[in-house]
């Protein structure tokens, strides 16, 4: 089989998939096509890949290119963990942390990007994701050409409005795969509940998922919470700036829409919770969550360091093959534990019928009532070898998390497409106009100006024919 990974250079997950790949026997002798266009990643990737195998005694083959059609040909699933970045600064980050101070010159604090119900700003780039839709459209029409019967399994972000996109105008087969719904677990640990005991499942939409059921011992189980609610809650202190699951803003999302967020949801409220940056510490504890002034750059260096170091253990490798990547970086490379993400349940599932629960990104199809049929939800399925088969979705979600959630955030979607596919710069006007922090169309008018006028933008402004 081949397995194509775009993006390999991206630390967070080509490591934890090859890993999988090799430790998942039915897939042994298959060959992994790493594609990014990236040289020294690339090449840092495919060193790496190919002494992680060899260090698990694993027989799979590795090709390198940064050409999609090379990588994609004859593959049977291709992975998008791409983060595009301008050549001016080769860092997919550093032209979000430009625009945001832009945005926040004009008085969008955290940037034009941060929206109520996407407040995560860095996944909707410029209101219309120019770059993430037109790669994912490129690796689309490379997937219909070279490879189409493959699988795409789409992981880069904004991956609702990009498993949307594809959806809605190619005919590939498309699967969006976030690990936000984890979530999940963080609460059964908190209230001290033994996993196999809770009987859950989540729905929603892409980083806006909510907990409908929640059984535990076969009893429903939120009274546990409300005690843990009046008991505990003011002493909760979050351990790092990703510790939002049992935040006052979650539970207060909890007691306003009757369902507890799960994972990135309650990141994702509304500006109550997210006002500045004194606002943010009151809802998310005292680093006021990560999308804010002080986190979110010190997480981008992290991720810079990660990339660094990759690249410098690559060429230690190439050095020395007396080096143990399985000592020396076992949180990535480590011989027993599967990564925990979703793709090889996927890929396994669905090639041997190996069957799975996974909580995936997918039509609507009548799931979750009252939302459209066409529109890509998060919710449990199954996965065999016949395909895709959806639980029924039960207790339904509250009017509320519809009305007040899962709408709107869907109006956003079909926003953000329309930008992209009308290519009219009125529609990221009338998006931003629609702003509370918008007070006149002048403003609204500088700030694009000036964002569009970036060098690294001369590509979208062309494209929305500014
Ligand atoms: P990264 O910047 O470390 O890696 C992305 C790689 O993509 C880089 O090596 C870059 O050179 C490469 N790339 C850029 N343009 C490309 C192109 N045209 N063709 C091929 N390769 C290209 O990014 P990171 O932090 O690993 O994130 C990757 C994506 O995954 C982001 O969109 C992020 O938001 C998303 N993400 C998704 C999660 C999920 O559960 N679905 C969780 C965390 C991140």
């Amino acid at each position: 089989m081949k397995f194509t990974i775009i993006g390999s250079g991206s630390i967070r997950f080509s490591m934890q998939i090859i890993g999988d790949i090799a430790k998942t026997p039915n897939f042994h002798g298959s060959t992994i096509s790493l594609v990014d266009i990236h040289e020294e990643r690339l090449k840092a990737s495919y060193i790496l890949a190919k002494k992680y195998v060899e260090e698990l005694g694993v027989d799979l083959n590795f090709e390198k290119t940064a050409k999609l059609e090379e990588g994609i040909e004859g593959a049977d699933f291709v992975i998008n963990t791409a983060n595009p970045f301008p050549k001016e600064h080769d860092d997919g980050f550093v032209k979000y942390d430009i625009v945001t101070k832009i945005g926040e010159k004009h008085g969008y604090y955290r940037g034009i990007d941060s929206q109520e119900l996407n407040m995560v700003s860095t996944y909707t780039y410029v209101l219309i994701s120019y770059y993430d839709m037109k790669l994912a459209l490129d690796i689309a029409n490379n997937i219909k050409k070279y490879a189409p019967s493959a699988w795409l399994l789409q992981t880069a972000n904004p991956v609702f409005e990009i498993t949307q996109l594809l959806t809605r105008v190619t005919d590939i087969k498309v699967v969006g795969i976030c690990h936000g719904f984890n979530g999940v677990f963080e609460v059964f640990n908190t209230l001290g509940l033994d996993t196999k005991d809770v009987e859950w499942q989540v729905a929603g939409v892409n980083h806006g998922i909510f907990l409908n059921r929640f059984l535990y011992k076969g009893e429903n189980a939120y009274h546990l919470l409300d005690k843990w609610m009046e008991e505990k809650l003011s002493k909760w202190e979050p351990k790092n700036p990703w510790d939002l699951q049992m935040s006052p803003a979650s539970l207060d999302m909890y007691k306003f829409y009757g369902m507890l967020p799960i994972g990135d949801t309650c990141r994702n409220g509304t500006w109550k919770y997210n006002y500045n940056l004194e606002t943010k510490k009151r809802w998310y504890g005292k680093f006021g969550g990560i999308d804010n002034e002080v986190e979110r750059p010190k997480f981008h260096e992290q991720l810079r360091f990660g990339r660094r170091r990759m690249i410098e253990l690559a060429n230690e490798v190439e050095k020395s093959r007396d080096i143990k990547l399985l000592k020396l970086w076992p949180e990535i490379f480590n011989k027993d534990k599967l990564s925990g993400e979703q793709h090889i349940h996927f890929m396994n599932g669905i090639t041997f019928g190996d069957k799975k629960r996974l909580i995936l990104n997918v039509p609507n199809n009548g799931t979750i009532s009252g939302i459209p049929d066409d529109v890509i939800v998060e919710v449990p399925v199954w996965v065999d070898k016949e395909g895709i088969h959806y639980e029924k979705i039960d207790p339904d979600l509250t009017q509320r998390i519809k009305i007040f959630y899962l709408l709107p955030r869907i109006l956003r979607m079909e926003w953000v497409l329309e930008g992209f596919l009308s290519r009219d710069i009125k529609v990221l006007e009338e998006i931003l106009v629609r702003d509370p922090r918008t007070k006149s169309y002048e403003q609204v008018k500088k700030v694009l100006n000036e964002i569009l006028d970036q060098s690294f933008n001369y590509e979208l402004k062309e494209y929305l024919n500014y």
